[in-house]
């Protein structure tokens, strides 16, 4: 055989090997990448709750968020209706006549206070856990305004202080 043919029978299994190596490498490092998703499942934190004209002078509820919504007069501040025992949605009971306290150092108007359906927790009007199995208050979140369309968002993963008011 001559020196020619065995170069060439040489050349042919060199390229034959790496294209093999090649497609391999590209299959793994496909595979892998099929592994990491292009997309966040994670839920949106913020969400947008609605023109401020939408929120009447006291409570609004949003079901969707499990949120208690409060305005007096301009201002605003939301609490959470995850109840802080096991998460069932606790309910409000309209006062039968509100009362004003200090909240987080400052006048809070309070008309309502929440109850659990679950286990009977009691929470009063500014969350906090009055009797029941609930370990902690309810959670106060974050109101700001969009700063596209002015509607009213909360920031369901930003936990505030109870002296937390929104003013518009
Ligand atoms: S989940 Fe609310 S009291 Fe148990």
């Amino acid at each position: 055989m001559s020196e020619h043919a065995v170069d060439r029978r040489d050349f042919i299994f060199r390229v034959g090997t790496g294209a093999g190596i090649a497609a391999i490498a590209y299959q793994a490092s496909a595979s892998l990448r099929s592994l990491v998703p292009n997309v966040s499942y994670d839920a949106p934190t913020t969400v947008k709750l609605g023109p401020v004209a939408e929120f009447p002078d006291g409570l609004k509820f949003l079901p969707d968020e499990r949120l208690f919504v409060f305005r007096e007069g301009n201002t605003f501040h939301a609490i959470s209706a995850v109840c802080t025992h096991l998460g069932c949605t606790a309910r409000a009971e309209a006062l039968s006549s509100p009362e004003t306290q200090q909240v987080g150092g400052k006048a809070l108007r309070l008309t309502h206070r929440f109850q659990c359906p679950c286990h009977g927790s009691k929470y009063n009007g500014d969350g906090s856990n009055v009797s029941g199995p609930a370990p902690k208050p309810l959670a106060w979140y974050h109101l700001s305004l969009a700063s596209d369309d002015g509607q009213l968002v909360a920031d369901l993963a930003r936990e505030v202080e109870h002296d937390f008011r929104l003013t518009v």
